[in-house]
Formats: C-alpha cells, structure tokens, sequence
C-alpha cells in the first residue's frame, strides 16, 4: 500500500453557503427547488444528506457537481467557487453507469485515462483500486456477468482510483438488497478509511445514514431546506442490530422531524 493520500495537503473542503437553486419551468413558471441551503463539509469528512422524495437533495448534490447552475449563494471547494464540472469530485449514482462493452478493469481504466499514466502504471492502479473492493478476481469480467452489487464495487473502484477530493454519492445502493446494502456499508467504510475524500452521501434512508456519517443533516421540501443537523460520535463499525444510545437517540428525532414536517406539508 504506498501513502500518496497520507502525504497530499488536506484538501476537499467544501463550503455551501446560502445555497438556493430555482427551475424554469415550462410555460414560464419558476419552482424554487432549494433555499437557504448552509453546508459545510470538512476536509476528509463523510456528511449525509436525509429527506424525503423531491426535498432537493440531488439537486444540491448536482449543484457541487457543477452539472445545475446555482441561483443565489455560493459553493467553494477548497475556497474556489464551482463553476462547472471538476475533476477533481467524483460523483456516484443509483445506476452504476458502467460501460458494458469494457471489462471490470478496463471500466477502472478508461476512469483513470485522464491522469495520462503510462499504461502499465494505469493497469497497475486499477487492479489495486478492484483489489481494496474485493473484485480483483472478476477483473476481466464484464459488467453482464456481474451482479448488482458487484457492479456497484466497480464503480467504487472507478471512483477511488482517479483520488477524487470530493466524492458525491446519490442514494448509490438504494436499488441493492437488504444483505448487499450492509455489505456495500462496509466496503464503502472500508476503502474510504483508506482514502479519507470528503464524502456527501444523499438517502433517504435514515439508518443508513446514521450507520455511515459523521454529521448528518436533514431536509424539508417547499423548497428544499435543512431543518436540522446533527453529530454522530460513535465509533465505527456501527451495526444496525447493535445500537447505541446516540444512534437511538438520533434515529427518534429525525424521525420525529420527517413524521412532523411531511404531516405539515400534506
Ligand atoms: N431539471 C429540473 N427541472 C425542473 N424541476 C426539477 C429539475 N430537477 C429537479 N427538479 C425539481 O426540484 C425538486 C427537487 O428535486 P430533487 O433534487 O431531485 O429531489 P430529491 O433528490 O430530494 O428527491 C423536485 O420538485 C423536482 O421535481
Ligand atoms: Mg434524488
């Protein structure tokens, strides 16, 4: 294991500041998406986003991307303001977008074509990157002949490989089953611990997210808003058949706030 990221400068910071986010609609009407948005993610840190269907989380996950143009407010990574797609955030979504024509490892590869390694390097990096997800085995196998939940390590892979400063998982194993999901929990803990990238994991899962942050901040629609936030200290792993006091603590109040909030709103 050599320490190219325990050597680099602590970077990924990234500071979301009153963040809103509007949509033109058609026939002229405007839907104020997100409002009033305060995020910070600490350099290195692993923060979930909770809420509901439609509260404006991918939105705001899209927005770091640089893929949606922000309306008002401001969001810095590393203190430069985003001002389109960067390289440097990889980003995870739901559907594994892998190229079924590739194998395993030429998925990696083609992800790292763009640090121009020479070739053997290239390979050797993406066979490591498939190794810390457990799939250097599958390495010449193609994306057909994977299941769900191994096509998701891929894309694990694919995304650690290239050291992105700042990666952005949308509910990333929401269409995996209830075992695949908590092995995927551990993996995904596993190969950040090693990593240690700035991580905004979006769900509306909230055990989900109580097993994998640090911090953890919950939303509300009409628009989209943070309704609260909060710390989680315990020490991972964290398992959902042995909980804490915090993680039983927090799991009623933020159920508590989205029982709330969607009673309000309907
Ligand atoms: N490109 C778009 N054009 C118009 N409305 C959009 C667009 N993207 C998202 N929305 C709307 O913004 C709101 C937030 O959507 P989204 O961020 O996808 O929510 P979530 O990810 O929390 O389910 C929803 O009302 C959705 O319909
Ligand atoms: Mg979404």
């Amino acid at each position: 294991m050599d320490n190219r990221t325990d050597s680099a400068a602590p970077s990924g910071r990234v500071d979301i500041e009153n963040l809103a986010i509007s949509f033109e609609l058609p026939g002229g009407d405007t839907l104020e998406a997100v409002s009033d948005v305060d995020i910070v993610l600490e350099a290195g840190s692993f923060t979930a986003l909770i809420g509901p269907s439609g509260c404006g989380k991918s939105t705001i996950l899209n927005a770091v991307a640089g893929f949606v143009p922000i309306s008002g407010g401001q969001i810095k990574i590393d203190n430069e303001p985003v001002s389109g797609i960067n390289p440097e955030v990889g980003v995870v979504f739901q559907q594994y977008a892998l190229f079924p024509w590739f194998t395993a490892i030429g998925n990696v590869e083609f992800a790292l074509k763009r640090l121009q390694l020479p070739r053997a390097e290239r390979r050797e990096r993406a066979l490591a990157a498939l190794r810390e997800v457990g799939l250097e085995d599958r390495a010449s196998t193609y994306p057909g002949q994977l299941s769900g939940g191994m096509k998701q390590r891929v894309a694990l892979a694919r995304t650690f490989a290239s050291e992105p400063k700042v990666l952005l998982m949308d509910e990333p194993f929401g269409a995996l089953d209830a075992q695949t999901r908590i092995a995927m929990h551990e993996l995904l803990l596993g190969v950040w611990d090693l990593h240690r990238t700035t991580v905004l994991f979006v769900t509306h899962d909230v055990d989900e997210a109580l097993l994998l942050s640090d911090r953890a901040h919950i939303m509300s629609t009409g628009p989209g808003r943070i309704i609260e936030s909060l710390e989680v200290t315990s020490s991972r792993p964290r398992k959902v058949d042995e909980m804490t006091e915090e993680f039983l603590t927090n799991r009623n109040k933020i159920m508590k706030l989205l029982r709330h909030h969607t009673v309000a709103e309907s």
